[in-house]
């Protein structure tokens, strides 16, 4: 796509800033809408300073996803390209808890979104899906035609949106719909300005560490040390945020191509790497100790999840250039730098 106007809903959260900062360095005006339930406005401040010496600029809105009538007045007010559409609830443990808020926002949210794009005319969209939507596979890598399938209301959530889309593309060819399957996002831009600052316990192995190492929390629990892998401990494909956000702008590129109709691209890095690998790569990275504490496996945890790359590659031209000593020692630098992300310290959280 030649530079334009895209709207990034979500825009404050880990992934979404990220995807902010590169799109501004590429060119494009932002608009970011996010209700920071999980988020800070910090960081997109950081990122307008990060970006600052590049043309264009970002607004932001603070409002919900489910606010018709103020997205409404956003679109009508202001002519889009694109959305990318990053705006959701992702806790999978809490989505087993509270299966209707998972479906309210993350589903009732996308549709709302999807008929105020369709009642401006804007049809372009990337959505955030899930490796969540191949369930365990039984084969790695992934490819995009494994089936279907979510072990919980958050990958679900995924599965019927993914649907969604294919079903409003099926009747109304105008849609052109990029669905990117992500799989363990890490690490943080390198400049150590911006990272992942989740609210309340981490849920996911990276941040958890993270607390571990600048000292607000005793030990890493590894759930599972008996897994038929190297180690006996669970892989995944963990992949650096700032090449999944290029993956956002690969696939608005993509958009502009007239072949275009709802397309799935799996975005990881095509190797998997255990838990204790990524404890290992984070103690050379950080230069800290990170005690670990073994326990029984967790409930819903695939085994091994890696992707296969090649459809990305081929049809977006697009590949994952971090490793994993990468990944972790820009993940050490945001966490040295903000041990408690967007927060000033502990107190104030
Ligand atoms: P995040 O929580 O950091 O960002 C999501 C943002 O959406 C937050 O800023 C939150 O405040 C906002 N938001 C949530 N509901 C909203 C609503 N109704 N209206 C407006 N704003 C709302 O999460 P992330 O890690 O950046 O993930 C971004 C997307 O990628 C999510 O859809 C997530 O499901 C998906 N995803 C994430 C991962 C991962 O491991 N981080 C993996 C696969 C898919
Ligand atoms: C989890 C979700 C998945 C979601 C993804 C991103 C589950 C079952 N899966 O994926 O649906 O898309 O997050 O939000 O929750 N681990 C530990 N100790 C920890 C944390 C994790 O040993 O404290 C292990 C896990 O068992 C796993 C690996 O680290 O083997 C990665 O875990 P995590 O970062 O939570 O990601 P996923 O399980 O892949």
């Amino acid at each position: 796509m030649a530079v334009g106007s895209i709207m990034v809903t979500g825009g404050a959260g880990y992934i979404g800033s990220h995807t902010v900062l590169q799109l501004l360095l590429d060119g494009y005006q932002v608009a970011v809408i996010d209700n920071l339930d999980n988020s800070s406005a910090t960081a997109i401040q950081r990122v307008r300073e990060l970006a600052a010496h590049h043309g264009p600029s970002v607004t932001f809105h603070q409002m919900d996803l489910r606010d018709k009538p103020a997205l409404d007045k956003l679109f009508a007010s202001t002519k889009f390209d694109a959305v990318i559409h990053f705006a959701g609830l992702k806790a999978v443990g809490e989505s087993v808890e509270k299966p209707l808020m998972y479906y309210d926002n993350n589903v009732v949210g996308t549709i709302t979104l999807l008929e105020v794009m369709a009642t401006h005319g804007c049809k372009k969209l990337v959505f955030s899906s899930s490796a969540a939507v191949y369930g365990w596979p039984k084969v790695v890598p992934c490819t995009e035609e494994y089936p279907l399938s979510a072990a919980n209301p958050y990958g679900r959530t995924k599965l019927f949106i993914e649907e969604i889309c294919r079903d409003i593309h099926r009747i109304d060819s105008e849609w052109k719909i990029i669905m990117l399957r992500y799989f363990n996002p890490v690490g943080a831009h390198p400049s150590g300005y911006i990272g992942e600052d989740p609210r309340g316990i981490p849920n996911n192995l990276m941040p958890f560490m993270q607390q571990v190492a600048v000292g607000r929390r005793p030990a890493l629990t590894v759930f599972g040390s008996d897994y038929s892998t190297r180690d006996g401990t669970g892989v995944r494909d963990y992949i650096h945020v700032v090449d999944l956000a290029d993956g956002h702008i690969a696939a608005l590129n993509k958009l502009s191509d007239p072949s275009i109709g709802c397309e799935v691209y799996n975005l990881g890095t095509g190797k998997g790497t255990s838990v204790l690998e990524m404890v290992a790569a984070f103690e050379k990275a950080s230069g800290k100790e990170i005690p670990v504490v073994f326990s029984g496996r967790r409930p819903g945890d695939a085994e091994i999840l890696y992707a296969s790359t090649k459809k990305a590659e081929l049809e977006l031209n697009w590949k994952a250039k971090y490793d994993i000593n990468e990944m972790c020692s820009h993940q050490w630098n945001w966490a040295s730098k903000n041990p408690y992300g967007y927060k000033p310290s502990e107190s104030k959280s």
